[in-house]
């Protein structure tokens, strides 16, 4: 089914996600988090689901997305072509709605978040806060990430405000996280110099390579030399950085 309307812009997803569930395997640990936000619910609906990870086993789950790259490599049997803004279903037809990594992708991030509360009496986000320090250390190579992350993501407390959220939770990045975003890698330096891992970061994919490449040469430039790891010597004993990930929680 497809109820996006029609416009000039395409997903941009149908850009960036080709290959995206081979490099963005979800992570056991954020699986029990979201898991445990999502238990007892038996109808859920997943918005921006793309490939549709941290979905719980053993449960159909409707999938939206705008994008039909991302949508085909999802594997459940109910996928629909939408956006957030506006979902193609009745008041309270979920049990909870959930939306992980998406929200910052979203044209209009309030109405999105009105509409899980209009569809699902329960709403469960996993988002990212642009005020929270420290930020990973890639910007010192890339600072256009931080100005793009600030151009599009919207302030924590306002998605908490939006949904009058119950719970926050902190999800700090475990050193060997498994799904590719862009700080799944902060212990990994050598893993950015990789061009697959970079393109499932939407954040990477949006930069021109004139801009990532040289970026990426000095990164190797300082690997090499041993530059990076004396920078960094503190973060090589962590098991995981709290950069800012939060679970956000909504009603019951
Ligand atoms: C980083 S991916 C996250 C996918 C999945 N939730 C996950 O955790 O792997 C972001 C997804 O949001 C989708 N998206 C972009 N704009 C959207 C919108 N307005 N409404 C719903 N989804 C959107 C993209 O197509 C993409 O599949």
């Amino acid at each position: 089914m497809d109820t996006t309307t029609p416009g000039p812009t395409r997903a941009v997803y149908d850009r960036i996600g080709t290959g995206y569930s081979r490099v963005r395997r979800p992570d056991p640990r954020l699986h029990a988090l979201i898991g445990g936000a999502l238990e007892g619910a038996r109808r859920i609906l997943n918005v921006g689901a793309g490939a549709g990870s941290y979905e719980p086993e053993g449960i159909d789950v409707t999938a939206v997305d705008p994008s039909e790259v991302m949508l085909d490599q999802h594997p459940g049997p109910a996928r629909i072509k939408a956006r957030a803004e506006r979902l193609p279903f009745t008041d309270g037809a979920f049990d909870a709605a959930m939306a992980v990594l998406t929200v910052h992708h979203w044209t209009d991030p309030h109405r999105g978040l009105a509409e899980l509360r209009r569809v699902a009496r329960k709403q469960v986000v996993f988002t990212w806060d642009p005020a929270h320090r420290p930020r990973l250390w890639l910007e010192e190579y890339l600072p256009e990430i931080g100005a793009l992350d600030e151009a599009r993501c919207t302030p924590l407390a306002e998605i908490v405000d939006a949904l009058d959220a119950h719970t926050v939770l902190p999800f700090p990045i475990p050193h060997d996280f498994t799904d590719a975003f862009q700080t799944a890698h902060w212990r990994r330096p050598e893993s950015y110099l990789d061009p697959a891992i970079r393109l499932a970061s939407s954040t990477f994919a949006q930069l021109p390579p004139s801009v990532v490449e040289p970026a990426m040469d000095r990164l190797r430039a300082d690997l090499d030399s041993g530059l990076w790891h004396r920078r960094h010597a503190g973060l090589l004993d962590r098991e995981a950085v709290d950069y800012g990930y939060r679970l956000v929680v909504a009603g019951a």
